[in-house]
C-alpha cells in the first residue's frame, strides 16, 4: 500500500464509523501561545475538548500535518539518525469529543490494523502499553480483544514525577491530557531493540505506531489537574510509520515517498548514496521546511522563524558535509512538490515562493558556515578533554548563526559533547544585556485586574452612549477613582474600540454631572475593554452611569487607514502575486502600515499600478458590507484569514470594492463606502526583515495634507529655480548641466593658477646644499592645487625641494616634494614628517611626493621659513 493510499483508507475506515472527515489545520497554531507548531492532530480540536467550544459532530478524524521541532515535543537533534523520527510527519487520527471513550477507541484501533478488509497486520507482531495503574484498558485488551498478557506492558511514571510517563499524554505543559495507550510493531529479531519498558526500549525493533489517549483532564499553569467535561478520547498513528510495516521495510526512510525524496536529494548532490544518514537529513528536513514556508512561516531570528531557520541551516550544513559547496536544497522542493502536491495543493501555489525563501537563507548561510566551522575546528583542536565549552557554542551561535543543535551535530560526529550549562550562561548574560536595554509598559493582564464578564462593543454603529461602569481600577486596587487619579474603567457596554488587529484603540471622554475622565486609550483583556485615562474632575465608582463618546474625528481618520489597508492588501496581492500575505499591520488615525512577505524590493512601476488600483476601487465608491458568518461560510466566500489569528464560531466577513476586489475576516471598524476613504497615497516601501517588506501610506485629510506638503516643495523648488511648476524639471536639469559646465571651467582655471603661482615661486627658491628650495604658503588654495603646483615646481627647479601650505578654518594642508633627481639626498616623506612634528599633525608619502595635514596653523610661518635650514642639515 503506498502512502498515500494509506491516508485515503484511514479516512475511510472512520468516515464509516460516523466520524467527520476534518481537513489538516495549518502548521500554526490559531492563536495558541503555548504551541510553537502544530504538532498533533488534536491541536485543532483543543477547544472541543475543553468544553469551550461545540461543533455539530463529536466524531471527528483527520490527517494532520505536524511538525515537531523546538518546544515540548522536539525531535530535530533524532533526525537522520534514527529509523522513525522526522521534523515533519503525517498523522492519522480519530477523536471523540465526549462520545465514545476506552472501549471503542481500542476496539476501532484493532479493527483497522488487523482485520483482512483492512490493513491485516498479523496479530502477533502487536504489543500494547497502558498506563501503570489503568485496569481498565488492560482488561479490554486482554479480555475483549484477546491480546495475551505478555504483550500488554504496564508503563508507569518513569520520566520522574506524577503523570510523567510515556504512558500520560499531553500536548504542552498545560491544556488537554490522559493516560495512553501505545500500540507497538514488532520488526522482527533482525533489528535490534527490546520491547516497550525492557532497558533496550530505544532500539528501532518495537515500534510504536499508534498511540490511544484517553482525553480525561485539563492541566492548568499551575500544575493543577482538573477534570475534563466529558471523557474523551484522542488518537496518533504515524502515517510514515505504518506504510513502513505495510511496506515491509523498517525504516522510514524506506518507504516509497522517502525513497523518491532520497533519489531526488542524491542526484542534486552528484549521486550520493542513498543510505548516507546525511542525505536522510537533507530529505526529511525539505518537508518540514516546505510544508512550514508554505504555512507562512519565514526564516528569521525569533519564534518560529528561527526554528525554520535551525532547520534549513541543519540541512545546509549536512548538504555541506555531502560535497555540496553552494547552495542546493532549494533544487529539492520540485520534487517534494511533485510527490506530495496532490494532497497538500498549498505546496502547489507557493512553489516559487518557497524556492526563493530557500535559496535566500541558503545564500545568506553559506558565507558563515565556513567561517564558523573553521572557528570550530581550531577550536577542536586546541581542545583538552572532550567537551566544547560554553562560550565556543555561544560564539557560533552569536557571530555565525550557529544553531545549538548543529553544533552539537558536529560535535555527536566526533564523539565530543557540548558545555551546555556555559552556554546557557553565556546566553542568560546576554538576554541580561538586551533586558536592561528594554522597558516594559504597564501589565494589564486580567488574572492581576481580577477582570470577571464581557464588555459588549457598541462602536459598529455608535459613537456614544450612555453607559453603566462595572469597574473601576486605580494602580491594580480596585476602589474608587477620583480627580487626578490615573486608572481602568470597564463598561457594561461601549462604543470605544479597543485596540486589536492592528487598529488602536479610541480615545475621548467619559462624562457625568460634575466629572470628567479623559480616555486616552482603549485595550481589550480577555473580554473586556479597559478604558484607560485620567480623571480630570469628580469622582467614579462601580455602578453609576456615565456618557461615553469617543474622539469622533480619530475614529473617522483611523476607519478611513484601516479600509484603505484591506484595499492595499487586495492589490498587493494582485499585482504582485498570491503569496503576498500579511506578517503585521497598524493602522492609527495618521498613517496605515503594512507588513507583508515578499522577497524583493517592489519597482517603481508596481508600486504605481498597486496605488492606481486602490484608488479606482475608492472612486468607484462601492459600500462596504459586513456579514456575520460562520468560518466555513466565510472561507467558501473566498476571505482572507490570518494564519495565526483565532477566529471564534462567529466570524465578521468584510466585502469591499467591486467584484469581490477585497474580502476579509476583520473586527476592525470600517467606512460605510470606499469613497469615504477619499485618496490614498504611499509614503514609502521597505524591507523590515528577510523576506519581509513594509508599505506605509496616507489617506483622507492625511493624504490631502501630504500632497499639499509636496506641492508646497514643488513650489519653493520652482522659485528657487525661477520656472513654474511645469517646468521644473527642466530647470533643475539645466542647473545641473551649468554646474557641471563651471566646476569643469574652475578646474581649467585652478590650473592655469597653479601654473603661474609656480612660476612665481619658482623665482623665490632658495639655494642651499646644492639644491633648490621652496617653502611657501599659498592662500586659499585647496590640496589638489597644492600638488598640481608642487608638480610644477619641481619641473622648473630641475633638482630641489618644495613645501606649500595652505590654511583653512585652523586646519594646514601640507604637500612636500622632491625632484626624483634629489631622492637620493632627501625624502619628501621625511620632510613631511618635520612639518607634521611641528605642527601637531599627520602625514607621509613618497620619497618624490607627501602630504599631510597638521592641526596647528599658528607656527606655519615659522615651520616653512625653518624648511631650508632642516634641508641643510637633514640632507646627504
Ligand atoms: N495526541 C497524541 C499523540 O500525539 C495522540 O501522540
Amino acid at each position: 500500500m503506498k502512502t498515500a493510499e494509506l491516508r485515503q483508507a484511514f479516512l475511510k475506515y472512520f468516515k464509516q464509523q460516523g466520524h467527520a472527515i476534518v481537513p489538516s489545520s495549518s502548521l500554526v497554531p490559531a492563536d495558541d501561545p503555548t504551541l510553537l507548531f502544530t504538532n498533533a492532530g488534536m491541536n485543532q480540536f483543543k477547544d472541543l475538548f475543553l468544553g469551550r467550544e461545540q461543533r455539530d459532530y463529536t466524531r471527528a478524524t483527520s490527517s494532520q500535518k505536524c511538525v515537531r521541532a523546538g518546544g515540548k515535543h522536539n525531535d530535530l537533534e533524532n533526525v537522520g539518525y534514527t529509523a522513525r523520527h522526522h521534523t515533519f510527519f503525517e498523522m492519522l487520527g480519530n477523536f471523540s469529543f465526549g462520545d465514545y471513550f476506552k472501549r471503542e477507541a481500542i476496539n476501532f484501533a484493532w479493527n483497522f490494523l488487523t482485520s483482512e478488509q483492512w490493513l491485516n497486520l498479523p496479530k502477533a507482531k502487536l504489543w500494547i502499553t497502558v498506563y501503570a495503574d489503568d485496569d481498565e484498558a488492560f482488561a479490554i485488551w486482554n479480555e475483549e480483544i484477546g491480546v495475551p498478557a505478555e504483550r500488554i506492558v504496564r508503563i508507569g511514571d518513569n520520566a520522574g514525577g506524577r503523570y510523567s510517563s510515556d504512558n500520560f499524554w499531553q500536548m504542552g505543559d498545560t491544556g488537554p491530557c490522559g493516560p495512553c495507550s501505545e500500540i507497538f510493531f514488532d520488526h522482527g529479531p533482525d533489528v535490534a531493540g527490546g520491547p516497550p519498558g525492557s532497558p533496550n526500549e530505544d532500539g528501532d525493533r518495537y515500534i510504536e505506531i499508534w498511540n490511544v489517549v484517553f482525553m480525561q483532564y485539563n492541566r492548568t499553569a499551575d500544575g493543577e489537574m482538573l477534570n475534563l467535561p466529558k471523557p474523551s478520547v484522542d488518537t496518533g498513528m504515524g502515517l510514515e510509520r505504518v506504510t513502513a510495516v505495510l511496506q515491509g521495510v523498517h525504516s522510514n526512510y524506506e518507504i516509497d515517498l522517502f525513497q523518491d525524496l532520497l533519489k531526488a536529494a542524491s542526484d542534486v548532490l552528484g549521486g550520493v548514496a542513498t543510505t548516507e544518514a546525511s542525505l536522510r537529513v537533507v530529505a526529511d528536513h525539505i518537508r518540514s521546511c516546505c510544508f512550514l514556508i508554505s504555512d507562512g512561516v519565514m526564516p528569521s531570528n525569533e519564534g518560529r522563524g528561527f526554528v525554520l531557520r535551525r532547520i534549513i541551516r541543519r540541512a545546509a550544513r549536512h548538504g555541506n558535509k555531502l560535497g555540496a559547496n553552494g547552495p542546493f536544497f532549494y533544487k529539492l522542493v520540485g520534487a517534494l512538490v511533485e510527490l506530495m502536491g496532490e494532497a497538500f495543493p498549498q505546496l502547489v501555489s507557493s512553489h516559487k515562493q518557497i524556492e526563493k525563501v530557500l535559496l535566500q537563507e541558503e545564500e545568506q548561510f553559506v558565507k558563515t558556515l565556513d567561517n564558523g566551522l573553521r572557528l570550530l575546528e581550531q577550536d577542536i583542536a586546541e581542545l583538552q578533554g572532550d567537551v566544547i565549552p560554553g562560550e565556543t557554542v555561544f560564539a557560533l551561535y552569536d557571530t555565525y548563526g550557529f544553531p545549538i543543535d548543529l553544533t552539537n551535530d558536529i560535535a555527536r560526529e566526533r564523539g565530543l559533547t557540548l558545555d551546555y550549562q556555559g552556554y546557557e550562561k553565556a546566553m542568560e548574560a546576554q538576554r541580561e544585556r538586551a533586558r536592561a536595554a528594554s522597558k516594559f509598559g504597564v501589565d494589564y493582564n486580567a488574572e492581576s485586574l481580577k477582570l470577571e464578564g464581557v464588555t459588549e462593543f457598541s462602536g459598529y454603529q455608535n459613537i456614544d452612549g450612555h453607559e453603566c461602569i462595572r469597574s473601576v481600577i486605580v494602580g491594580s486596587e480596585h476602589k474608587n477613582a477620583e480627580a487626578g487619579d490615573e486608572a481602568i474603567i470597564v463598561l457594561e457596554r461601549t462604543p470605544f474600540y479597543a485596540e486589536s488587529g492592528g487598529q488602536v484603540g479610541d480615545t475621548g471622554l467619559l462624562t457625568w454631572s460634575g466629572g470628567r475622565f479623559q480616555v486616552t486609550d482603549t485595550r481589550k483583556e480577555g473580554s473586556n475593554h479597559l478604558h484607560i485615562g485620567t480623571v480630570v474632575e469628580g469622582e467614579l465608582f462601580p455602578g453609576m452611569e456615565v456618557d461615553a463618546r469617543i474622539d469622533h474625528e480619530r475614529r473617522e481618520r483611523t476607519k478611513r487607514n484601516h479600509s484603505a489597508t484591506h484595499l492595499l492588501h487586495a492589490a498587493l496581492r494582485k499585482v504582485l502575486g498570491e503569496h503576498v500575505s500579511q506578517k503585521g499591520s497598524l493602522v492609527d488615525p495618521d498613517k496605515l502600515r503594512f507588513d507583508f512577505s515578499h522577497l524583493e524590493a517592489i519597482s517603481a512601476a508596481d508600486l504605481q499600478e498597486i496605488e492606481r488600483q486602490v484608488n479606482q476601487q475608492i472612486l468607484q465608491n462601492t459600500s462596504v458590507v459586513t456579514e456575520v458568518t460562520d468560518m466555513e461560510q466565510a472561507l467558501a466566500k473566498g476571505a482572507l484569514a490570518l494564519f495565526d489569528e483565532k477566529y471564534g464560531d462567529s466570524v465578521r466577513v468584510l466585502s469591499m470594492g467591486s467584484d469581490g476586489y477585497s474580502v476579509e475576516l476583520c473586527g476592525g471598524t470600517h467606512v460605510n463606502r470606499t469613497g469615504d476613504i477619499g485618496l490614498l497615497r504611499i509614503t514609502s516601501e521597505s524591507g523590515v526583515a528577510s523576506g519581509v517588506r513594509r508599505i506605509e501610506a496616507v489617506t483622507g485629510f492625511g493624504a490631502l495634507e501630504w500632497v499639499d506638503s509636496a506641492e508646497r516643495t514643488l513650489r519653493e523648488a520652482a522659485r528657487l529655480v525661477k520656472g513654474s511648476r511645469e517646468s521644473l524639471v527642466e530647470k533643475v536639469q539645466q542647473t545641473l548641466d551649468r554646474n557641471r559646465q563651471l566646476e569643469k571651467e574652475i578646474d581649467g582655471l585652478k590650473a592655469q593658477l597653479a601654473s603661474l603661482a609656480g612660476s612665481d615661486l619658482a623665482s623665490s627658491a632658495v639655494d642651499v646644499a646644492g639644491l633648490k628650495v621652496v617653502a611657501a604658503e599659498m592662500p586659499g588654495a585647496d590640496r589638489q592645487a597644492l600638488m598640481e603646483t608642487a608638480d610644477q615646481l619641481k619641473n622648473k627647479l630641475g633638482e630641489g625641494v618644495v613645501v606649500l601650505a595652505s590654511v583653512e578654518d585652523g586646519k594646514v594642508t601640507l604637500v612636500s616634494g622632491v625632484t626624483k633627481s634629489a631622492t637620493g639626498r632627501v625624502k619628501a616623506g621625511d620632510i613631511m614628517k618635520y612639518l607634521c612634528a611641528q605642527l601637531d599633525g599627520k602625514g607621509g608619502g613618497r620619497p618624490d611626493m607627501a602630504q599631510g595635514g597638521g592641526n596647528d596653523a599658528s607656527r606655519l610661518t615659522e615651520v616653512l621659513a625653518g624648511v631650508a635650514g632642516w634641508v641643510e642639515k637633514n640632507s646627504q
